[in-house]
């Protein structure tokens, strides 16, 4: 199976956690696409949706899907999203796709979140996926300073193929951060969230998934936190 059959897989066997006449959060990325397109197909038994990104909202508008504001939603059903990384406890990075602040806003007032995922996604130890850090854009060289000085190797995200920042749709830009060799997850979200003109960092830890569907060769693996 391709890597996009196992994500189409995992995308079709999340619908089974859509909760009828409900709002769901949805995810960013080709993963939470794939979903978004299974979706579709049974619009007519939820209420509607809160989106992660602008590219998402986009794509649900685009198949008839109603996308509501957040601030006119008190709780989400549940909330369905790829991942970059994840470990054998639920822990998370996620932002590869830029999203990482609204995906963690979605999930903050989720009731359950359901992660979606190839098999190679899941680790034993998180860090060799880059860790996303959004970041006020004036704070940059400071951030990227206190990163450093945790022992990674921080790199501003560019424009596809050029020098340019690339900017998020809330404006801020990305610090990716190699070289992390994440033990407790916990602990590193705590003191990232720490840092002045930090927005929000890339690790779901605090708030990790409930359930984690994997694509695997021999099927949809399901895992419970
Ligand atoms: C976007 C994310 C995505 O969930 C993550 O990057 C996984 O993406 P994909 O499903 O394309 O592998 O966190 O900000």
């Amino acid at each position: 199976m391709t890597q996009d059959e196992l994500k189409q897989a995992v995308a079709r066997a999340a619908i089974d956690y859509v909760v009828d006449g409900e709002i769901i959060g949805v995810g960013t990325g080709s993963t939470a696409n794939f979903f978004i397109d299974e979706l579709a197909k049974i619009k007519d038994r939820i209420k509607g949706t809160v989106a992660s990104s602008e590219g998402t909202a986009a794509r649900l508008r685009g198949h008839g899907i109603p996308v509501f504001d957040m601030n006119e939603v008190e709780s989400i059903a549940v909330y369905i999203d790829g991942a970059d990384e994840i470990d054998a406890a639920g822990a998370m990075i996620k932002g590869g796709g830029a999203a990482l602040t609204r995906e963690k806003i979605v999930a903050s007032i989720s009731q359950k979140f359901v992660c979606i995922a190839d098999g190679s996604k899941l680790v034993e130890t998180m860090g060799k996926f880059p860790l996303p850090v959004e970041v006020i854009p004036m704070a940059r060289a400071a951030v990227m300073r206190k990163l450093a000085a945790l022992g990674g190797q921080p790199r501003l995200r560019t424009k596809a193929g050029g020098d340019e920042a690339f900017i998020t749709d809330n404006g801020g830009e990305i610090i990716d951060v190699a070289g992390l060799s994440i033990t407790d997850p916990v602990a590193l979200e705590t003191r990232i969230n720490q840092i002045v003109g930090v927005i929000a960092v890339g690790l779901f830890a605090q708030r990790g998934a409930d359930v984690c569907l994997l694509g695997m060769a021999e099927g949809v693996k399901t895992l419970s936190f």
